[in-house]
């Protein structure tokens, strides 16, 4: 039976992305992009390719269309030595794709989600969850077969012996409706950025959010761009800073890169500081080449980088 340190359930589509774009595009008006590229998109594909690159081995739960998409998707995460075993694809739905409309550090996405909204808790089998170690979840809005049941997978995943962690990213919709008090309690680590914390805990400072979760929360990693990353841990609150760069050529996939690199740790048994500032330096990392996934060539090449652009070792 296959067995991973790692098994990443979630979202599994393309980036399409377009940069130097000349202005905002406008309903009836056309305006060019003087740059593309076609990428392994998705924050789930994003956070299992960049750990595989750094050493862990790492299986993928998902869902994809049998289109040349699904193509592309699988050939880069078998190249970053992803395993694919449980990667599921059926003739009904399209492969999900994302176009980024980057402008600097920001960009407007319009995502189409296709198969991965089709993925359910019960195409996860005992046999999946057993072959791992830890088991993490992206882009739970994203994954509306998935949130239904959310809870009974997290909770399935602790009954067999397994640590959890989840980065729910954005939601679209704008809801940001999630049963944090059934759900945190089954979540070893719980990865939103800012923004996402405090729309999910619906309060306007991270002290109120955390003050309203302590009950049921175990750890929580809160991302916070330019200014590092904070971590929770049963009401004491520690913050790094960033690794601050002027090479950066674009955020797209910072926070799957922390996630990669915090749980890189997490899974080792590395001191929490240790955890935050490795997350840290791999969300930088992440940020000198456009792109989620284009930094991690492999583990050689990103302790290279650690050690020359912010002098952190590995
Ligand atoms: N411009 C930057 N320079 C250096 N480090 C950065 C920069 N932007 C982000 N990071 C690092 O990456 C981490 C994650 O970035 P961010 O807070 O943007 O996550 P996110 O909003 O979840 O990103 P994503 O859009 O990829 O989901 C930060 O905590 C920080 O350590
Ligand atoms: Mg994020």
């Amino acid at each position: 039976m296959a067995s991973f340190d790692v098994l990443v359930i979630g979202e599994l589509n393309v980036d399409i992305i377009l940069n130097d774009i000349q202005g905002f595009p406008e309903i009836g008006k056309e305006i060019r992009a003087d740059q593309l590229n076609l990428t392994l998109g998705s924050s789930s594909a994003i956070f299992a390719s960049n750990l595989s690159s750094l050493g862990v081995s790492v299986g993928m739960v998902g869902l994809l269309g049998n289109d040349s998409f699904a193509d592309t998707i699988k050939k880069s995460l078998l190249d970053k030595k992803v395993n694919i075993d449980f990667v599921m694809s059926s003739d009904r739905y399209s492969t999900g794709l994302t176009i980024v409309m980057n402008y600097g550090m920001d960009r407007a996405n319009v995502t189409f989600p296709g198969a991965m909204e089709r993925l359910m808790v019960e195409d996860i089998t005992d046999q999946m969850l057993l072959s791992c170690k830890h088991m993490h979840l992206s882009s739970i809005f994203l994954q509306k077969g998935i949130k239904k049941q959310a809870v009974q997978l997290f909770e399935r995943a602790k009954k067999l012996g397994i640590t959890t962690s989840m980065d729910p990213q954005w939601d679209p919709s704008e809801n940001w409706k999630l049963d944090l008090s059934s759900l945190l309690p089954h979540l070893d680590v719980w990865m939103p950025n800012e923004v996402e914390f405090k729309n999910i805990t619906s309060v306007p400072e991270l002290a109120e959010g955390l003050e309203k979760i302590k009950e049921y929360a175990n750890y929580v990693v809160i991302k916070d761009g330019i200014h590092g990353a904070h971590l929770w841990n049963q009401g004491n609150l520690t913050s790094k800073p960033a690794f601050l760069n002027s090479e950066v050529a674009d955020c797209i996939g910072a926070g799957d890169s922390f996630d990669a690199g915090f749980i890189s740790e997490f899974i080792k048994g590395s001191e929490l500081n240790r955890c935050l500032e490795v997350g840290n330096v791999m969300g930088a990392i992440n940020t000198l080449e456009p792109g989620g996934t284009t930094s991690f060539k492999n583990r050689e090449y990103i302790e290279k980088i650690a050690i020359e652009k912010f002098g952190f070792t590995l």
